[in-house]
């Protein structure tokens, strides 16, 4: 019997294998960057070939570092960035054009005319979604506009459509030679095409869009057997069973099944996901609502979701842009040399604001600057910065859930930060808590998949699995943490209505 399950982890800066135990903890790693490609200001690319080496390449790590081969992995799952569009051509497995990324803003145009007949919450009654450039559905629609031959191939038939988890599931079950395309119904959720009460594409939006169905995966529950590793692969005849988007995955790692519960992930961008039950909840305050999981045909869960487009790439902005630090760690040291942000709030409004906010308009800006703030205060702001953001949407869980959280589940690679992690409990008064297995991207994918093929029992043998690691309590009194949000949020007007057509 195989004893392991494989996740992997189709991440915004990293691709990742990660090999689990029965006890959920991590047996090895493998893992790789891949370019972050940004032609003009706004625009941010990947490029799918790299995305697919990279992905063969940590399987290959994951398994050498273990001394295992495929015979024992019981199953394969895949967790994977949403919203990031890979369009390519089925007969020869080619993308048309490179992988446009979540966080780009290029499509603010096509947004502002969807928008023009019904506004941006036109179709946020059946898709849970505002229209923006984070989602999917219009990343389809510029590829389609301005790849030459796209339209025409797309009609005829020859172009598929999808997020880096279908991507990676075509590549892996066969590619050309018959590769399976699908997707699972959180990354489904995250297109602005899926009706969230029927899990089905929905025809009208499609049509208001102008994308084929032809294009688009067929949506399967997050846990199933969806096929198996075809030749290319050192998984060959594993079966893939399980596909969650990142955040989800994160929720289902933390082991936040139930209506109520909640987890925060500090990676590239932060995201928080509050499980809803079964219920569809509209949010009041700035929300995203959104498929939390569908463990084959058990009913669906859904969420409300805080999604925050800038928090660890600020920090990786501040080394690899302004040369501040040499390493994402290095930031934790510098801000520790100064006792406070000196007066200095950076708002990261790098791609407009997201939740709560949904502000296209704004731009990132570095306030109350004077000749006494040096690097130290930049540093710390940053990391501030990432705390307010959160502090910003729970207060909105918060208003909508009408019940206030009593403590904060986090995970993801800034949650090594433990500066970081203090003043988010200062400022947002509840205590913060990591478990041992901060993978919980990974982690949450790979009992998706195991669940699927009887490796794990059920959901109680998984919650059982969940530990405690670090807990940070607030220790900052009720004013102070008072008057910093103040000047947060008068910081956060400073970026608004920003861009304009003198701003492109
Ligand atoms: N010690 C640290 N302090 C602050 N931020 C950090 C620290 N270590 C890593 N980060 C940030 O965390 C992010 C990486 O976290 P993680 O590995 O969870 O993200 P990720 O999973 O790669 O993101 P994605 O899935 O979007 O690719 C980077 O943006 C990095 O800047
Ligand atoms: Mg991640």
């Amino acid at each position: 019997m195989a004893d392991y399950v494989l996740a992997i982890d189709q991440g915004t800066t990293s691709s990742r294998a990660i090999i689990f135990d029965k006890s959920g903890s991590i047996v090895s790693t493998g893992q790789l960057e891949h370019e972050q490609i940004f032609p003009k200001a706004g625009w941010v690319e990947h490029d799918p070939k790299e995305i697919w080496n990279n992905t063969r390449e940590v399987i290959g790590q994951a398994l050498a570092k273990a001394d295992l081969t495929r015979h024992d992995i019981a199953a394969v799952g895949i967790t994977n960035q949403r919203e990031t569009a890979v369009v390519w051509d089925k007969t020869t497995g080619e993308p048309v054009y490179n992988a446009i990324v979540w966080q780009d803003t290029r499509t603010q145009d096509i947004v502002d005319r969807l928008a023009a007949d019904g506004g941006v919450e036109r179709f946020k009654a059946k898709v849970g979604l505002p229209l923006a450039t984070y989602f999917s559905g219009t990343k389809i629609v510029w590829i389609l506009e301005n790849v030459e031959g796209a339209r025409e191939k797309a009609e005829a038939g020859d172009l598929l459509f999808g997020t880096t988890d279908s991507w990676v599931l075509w590549n892996l079950t066969g590619g050309v030679e018959g590769g399976v395309h699908a997707t699972d119904v959180t990354n489904a959720s995250r297109t602005m095409f899926m009706d969230l009460e029927t899990l089905a594409w929905d025809d009208e939006i499609l049509a208001a869009f102008g994308v084929p169905r032809s294009m688009l995966p067929e949506i399967k529950s997050s846990s199933e057997v969806y096929g198996t590793a075809e030749a290319s692969s050192l998984l060959r005849e594993t079966p893939i069973a399980g596909i969650l988007g990142d955040q989800q995955a994160a929720t289902f790692g933390q082991a936040a099944f139930e209506a109520g519960e909640a987890k925060n992930t500090y990676g590239t961008g932060n995201f928080l996901i509050f499980n809803t039950g079964t219920d569809i909840v509209h949010s009041k305050n700035g929300l995203l609502t959104t498929v939390g999981y569908k463990l084959g045909d058990a009913p669906v869960h859904y969420a409300l979701e805080g999604s925050i487009a800038v928090t660890g790439s600020l920090i990786q902005w501040l080394r690899d842009n302004l040369g501040l630090i040499s390493s994402a760690a290095e930031v934790e040291e510098l801000a520790k040399g100064v006792e406070d942000n000196g007066g200095a709030y950076f708002v990261p409004a790098f791609s407009g604001l997201f939740a709560p906010y949904w502000r296209p308009d704004a731009r990132g800006a570095l306030v109350g600057l004077t000749r006494y703030v040096n690097k130290g205060h930049i540093a710390r702001a940053a990391l501030e910065a990432i705390a307010f953001q959160t502090r910003d949407v729970i207060e909105a869980v918060n208003a909508d859930a009408g019940v206030d959280l009593t403590e904060l589940r986090v995970d993801g690679g800034a949650t090594a930060n433990d500066t970081l992690l203090q003043f988010q409990a200062d400022i947002l008064g509840v205590p913060v808590v990591r478990p041992v297995v901060a993978e919980t991207t990974a982690l949450g994918a790979a009992y998706a998949a195991g669940l699927a093929v009887g490796f794990w029992s059920g959901l109680d043998e998984l919650s059982a699995n969940w530990q405690e690691d670090t807990r940070w309590t607030p220790s900052m009194d009720e004013d102070e943490r008072a008057r910093l949000d103040r000047n947060w949020k008068k910081a956060v007007t400073k970026t608004l209505d920003w861009v304009d057509d003198d701003v492109r």
